[in-house]
């Protein structure tokens, strides 16, 4: 586990859009695996600038995201699908039927996350992985306790994490209670990782998924089994690190 740690946020950003742009020049063709969240917001704006300077093109590439809530359609505005379409989809050339996230509205969640593993699985699995870090150690949502060999499926949010992204629904009760994640196993087949933390809310499950034991009580830990990954944080992330 390679553990970058920047001075800022800004920094932080810059690093992983370069990282990105590095990995398609290299191969215009990677299958990317994309996250949301407060995190991701700079990181998008970065390669927006990098796209619109003529640096960097997603029109070979193809992307899954992490996760959607269930019971939300592709055009609600509190859905993953509208977020990516905002923060990143309508501002850079990746094609929109190279888009994937799973269906939030799917008629059968269930078989809509056997659907979107299967899907992964066609694609040859993730190239480069793009994650944020939840309060509780989460990786997409799957919050502690989840299999560490998990698959693509629906998983009971935890209340801290309804808490967590209550700030983007009207009320807490809006925050569906349910959601389609990628698996810990998924994420884990993917070739290359890059986990992204920010603030010292995070500091403390920053030091337990890089130091502490490999636990499902951390799911972020099992990245210290992964052959490559790529921590960046800034300073205040980093603070509680031995
Ligand atoms: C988002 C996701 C989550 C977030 C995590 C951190 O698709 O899967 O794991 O990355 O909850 O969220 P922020 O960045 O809002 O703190």
């Amino acid at each position: 586990m390679k553990v970058l740690i920047h001075e800022t946020q800004g920094t932080a950003a810059d690093c992983v859009a370069g990282l990105f742009a590095e990995r398609l020049a290299q191969q215009p063709e990677t299958v990317l695996g994309l996250a949301t969240g407060g995190t991701m917001e700079t990181v998008y704006e970065r390669l927006i600038a990098r796209f619109q300077a003529g640096e960097m093109s997603l029109a070979k590439a193809r992307s899954f995201n992490l996760d959607e809530y269930v019971g939300l359609p592709p055009d609600h505005p509190c859905s993953y699908w509208h977020y990516m379409r905002e923060k990143l989809f309508n501002h850079v050339d990746l094609r929109p039927d190279h888009a994937f996230l799973p269906k939030g509205d799917a008629p059968d969640a269930e078989a809509e996350a056997a659907r979107y593993e299967a899907a992964i699985v066609d694609a040859g699995d993730i190239g480069l992985q793009l994650l944020g870090l939840g309060a509780n150690g989460h990786i997409g949502f799957n919050e502690p306790t989840s299999s560490l060999t998990s698959l693509t499926r629906i998983k009971t949010l935890t209340r801290s994490t309804r808490e967590a992204n209550a700030r983007y629904f009207e009320t807490f009760d809006d925050v569906p209670r349910l959601a389609i994640t990628m698996g810990i196993g998924t994420i884990m087949r993917a070739q290359e990782v890059v986990l992204l933390a920010f603030g010292a809310g995070k500091a403390e499950v920053v030091a337990q998924m890089i130091e502490g034991p490999v636990s499902a009580a951390c799911p972020a830990s099992i990245l210290q089994m992964h052959r490559k990954v790529t921590v960046v944080l800034d300073q205040a992330a980093a603070s509680r690190l031995a």
